[in-house]
């Protein structure tokens, strides 16, 4: 003990030195904020109580956050990679002081205000963990917002060890907030022989290598949610709703097999080895550093937040926030779907279009929270600009312009503009009627939200993360050719021409909206200090859902006068076109011509009185390679059909 004292008045000496050299970080923001300051807390402080295993972010800034010598918590090219500051605008980070968390809390709570307390306890344990545990820790039965409102570590929200005491007793198969925190002042990390003196000395916890921290199960007490039941008078029911299952949705895809936790989406690494600690230059470097910007897909709340930080005690910088922003904007444009839309074929006067959507995430899209959902909007227009076909557009308050009631089924074919594609789930009460009150789903009426790649019927945790709907018969959903795992979702659009001919462009765009307005009719139709500052904040935002992938096809002409014949009438196979053999089936037809044109609508060949028999109609066209139409004409009739010729 004592030679740890003077070790303590030793590096209190040389941060003097250092602060006087102007070794200080450049703002205010974690209250008395130099170096010198924390350490001269932690000294203070002196040996933890038995009940404080969590610290406050604040006391891990001093050695994990800016480091203005710049020799610290860098990258390669001298980019400021700190933890502390990265994690401050995460929305963990503001997981306690979030307007809309708290509105729902209280909405919850008036809604049963027979046991309100209960369920404060039971929000707070993932929200405000530290406080919650250490409430219980002291006895207290119950954490509740009024507790919340006067306690700093309860508002740290999930911070530092909140994480980073989560121990591996039960881990990975206890949920809804049962967190195992391993109270022998540790803070688990993912390297090897950490130097710990620095930390025992002034924070009093002993760094230590685990494999835990490295692995999903770490994230399963908190991204798992599965809540009890009531009925409309507020009694149990004895029933349970998986209300959120992000983490047995990851077990039930392929990821796990490819070894890629939570952590290698959400906390990108840094190959380059990084000193993880200011101060100790002697440090070696660490590599892989994980950053936590812990990017998600909330840039809706994150944008609120921002905005009216001042009045919700949010401490963070404004750069930090536009920094999370873009990366959440990263993982919503680049990580998570790939889109395509493809031209299939005219016939009955109508274009049909295959819409085909695929899941990048390693859990369902969207997953977590109940409000999310995503859109899909196609537009299809004329050549003069005007629009022929809409399905999926938005109003400026960023519900749906034409809303099917009382919620949007998943549909496999879209054939007018008033069907629109929304990928979400839909909670139902004990009456089988949609609910937003939490405590209250009983069932999903809908759950067509994309699969992962490689997810399962059969898999184990099916029964928290079930297809429910019409997307459970989808043969395109999740499916290819019968077989599961495809991750994907096939949309197909018959648009009606109305007789229309000339180009025509489609437009496909999917948006993400993390809180759509209906998801708050319920809970603003109550009043309480939380729930009109929310909607005061609310009505102020910018609601327009979050442009997550888009796709256009501006390569079709639709010939004039068309009259279709039967689509099964001619037959291409195979197509895609192999080895140059186009091959035509069909019942003793008479093609008067026949025009195979390019996608700028150059007719390649032309062709004219073929007959087709018993065998086939094969033509060579091996000079040919890549998309085509062909266009027949029968009699005063046309069937136009896209082909596709491999190269050989
Ligand atoms: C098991 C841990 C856990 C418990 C218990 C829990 N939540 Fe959450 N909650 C989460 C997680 C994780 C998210 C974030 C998921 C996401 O972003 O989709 C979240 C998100 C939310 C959001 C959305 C916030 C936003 O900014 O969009 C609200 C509202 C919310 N929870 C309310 C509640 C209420 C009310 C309770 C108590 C009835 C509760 N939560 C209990 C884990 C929990
Ligand atoms: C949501 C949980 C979570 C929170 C909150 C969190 N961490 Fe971490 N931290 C992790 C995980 C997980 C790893 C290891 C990741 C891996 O190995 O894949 C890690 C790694 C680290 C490391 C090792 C260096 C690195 O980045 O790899 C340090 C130091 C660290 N965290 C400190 C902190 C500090 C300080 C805070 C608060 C500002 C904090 N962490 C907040 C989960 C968290
Ligand atoms: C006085 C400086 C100092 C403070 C304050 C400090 N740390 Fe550390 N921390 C270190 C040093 C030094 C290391 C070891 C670096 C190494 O060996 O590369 C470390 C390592 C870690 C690791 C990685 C352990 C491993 O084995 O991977 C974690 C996690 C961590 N700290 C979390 C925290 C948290 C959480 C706080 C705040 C409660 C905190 N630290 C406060 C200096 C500090
Ligand atoms: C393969 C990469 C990948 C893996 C693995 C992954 N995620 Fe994600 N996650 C994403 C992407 C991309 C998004 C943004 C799109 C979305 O919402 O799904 C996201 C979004 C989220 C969100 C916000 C969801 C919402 O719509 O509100 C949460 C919460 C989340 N992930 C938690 C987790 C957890 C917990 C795990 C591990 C069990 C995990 N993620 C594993 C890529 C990944
Ligand atoms: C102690 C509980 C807890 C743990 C452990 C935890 N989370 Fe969270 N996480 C939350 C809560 C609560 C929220 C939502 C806060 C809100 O919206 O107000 C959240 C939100 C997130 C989000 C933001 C979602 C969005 O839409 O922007 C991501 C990403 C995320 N968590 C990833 C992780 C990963 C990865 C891990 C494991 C390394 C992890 N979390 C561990 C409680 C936890």
């Amino acid at each position: 003990m004592k030679k740890s004292i003077v070790f303590g008045v030793l590096i209190l000496v040389i941060l003097s030195i250092l602060s006087l050299m102007g070794y200080e970080r450049p703002d205010d923001r974690f209250s008395s904020s130099t170096h010198l300051e924390y350490v001269r807390e932690s000294l203070r402080g002196g040996p933890m109580e038995p009940n404080e295993y969590f610290l406050l972010p604040e006391r891990c800034a001093g050695c994990h956050g800016y480091d203005s010598l710049r020799i610290a918590n860098i990258n390669a090219a001298g980019d400021d990679i700190n933890l502390v500051d990265d994690w401050s605008t995460s929305m963990m980070a503001l997981s306690a002081k979030d307007p809309l968390w708290l509105a729902k809390v209280r909405h919850e709570s008036l809604v049963n205000p027979g046991h309100a307390t209960e369920l404060q306890n039971l929000c707070t344990k993932c929200h405000a963990p530290m406080g919650n545990y250490k409430a219980h820790f002291l006895g207290h039965p119950d954490y509740t917002l009024a507790d919340l409102a006067t306690d700093s570590l309860g508002r740290a929200g999930v911070a530092c060890m909140g994480c980073h005491s989560i121990g591996t007793d039960g881990l990975g198969s206890r949920f809804t907030g049962d967190i195992p925190y391993d109270t022998s002042a540790v803070a688990y990390g993912p390297f090897v022989a950490p130097m710990a003196g620095p930390m025992q000395l002034y924070v009093g916890l002993t760094p230590t290598h685990s494999l835990h921290v490295s692995e999903s199960r770490m994230c399963s007490p908190c991204h798992t949610l599965i809540s009890n039941t009531v009925d409309l008078a507020g009694n149990p029911t004895g029933g349970s709703f998986a209300e959120q299952a992000t983490y047995h949705e990851w077990l039930n895809s392929e990821f796990p097999r490819q070894e890629k936790p939570c952590q290698s989406c959400h906390m990108p690494q840094v190959e380059e080895p990084v000193k993880i600690a200011v101060g100790y230059t002697a440090l070696p470097g660490r590599s892989p550093f994980n950053q936590h910007v812990f990017a998600g897909a909330n840039a809706f709340m994150l944008q609120l937040m921002k905005n009216n930080k001042d009045s919700l005690g949010i401490v963070a910088r404004d750069t930090d926030f536009n920094q999370t922003l873009s990366a959440v904007n990263t993982m919503l444009r680049q990580n998570t779907l790939d889109l395509n839309a493809r031209f299939d074929k005219l016939f009955n006067d109508s274009i049909f279009i295959d819409i085909e959507l695929v899941n990048k995430a390693g859990h369902k899209f969207p997953t977590g929270y109940p409000s999310r959902r995503a859109i899909l909007q196609c537009i299809v227009t004329k050549a003069n600009g005007d629009t022929l076909f809409a399905s999926g557009k938005i109003k400026s308050d960023g519900e749906l312009l034409f809303p099917e009631l009382p919620f949007e089924p998943h549909h496999d074919i879209i054939n007018s503009p008033f069907q629109n594609q929304v990928y979400e789930m839909v909670m139902a009460d004990v009456l089988g009627n949609r609910t937003t009150v939490l405590e209250r789903a009983a069932s999903s009426l809908k759950d067509n939200r994309l699969v992962p790649k490689g997810f399962s019927n059969s898999f184990y945790t099916y029964d928290t993360c079930r297809i429910v709907g019409v997307a459970s018969s989808d043969l395109d959903f999740n499916k290819v050719a019968g077989l599961e795992g495809s991750g994907r979702d096939i949309v197909h659009y018959h648009v009606p021409l109305l007789g229309y001919s000339g180009a025509v462009k489609v437009y496909t765009q999917v948006y993400y909206a993390a809180v759509p307005p209906s998801w708050l009719t319920e809970m603003f139709s109550f009043t309480a200090f939380e729930i009109d500052r929310f909607k005061a904040m609310y009505e102020s935002a910018d609601k327009q859902p979050k442009l997550v992938a888009s796709d256009t096809i501006s390569d079709i002409v639709i010939p004039n006068s068309i009259k279709q014949v039967n689509d099964d009438l001619l037959q291409i196979y195979p197509n895609p076109v192999q080895n140059g053999l186009l091959q035509i089936f069909g019942a003793f037809t008479l093609l008067k011509e026949m025009d195979i044109f390019d996608i700028d609508g150059h007719i390649v060949k032309h062709f004219e009185n073929i007959q087709i028999g018993n065998t086939p109609l094969q033509i060579k066209l091996d000079e040919l390679h890549g998309s085509y139409f062909i266009r027949f004409n029968i009699g005063d009739k046309q069937l136009v059909k896209k082909i596709i010729i491999l190269a050989e």
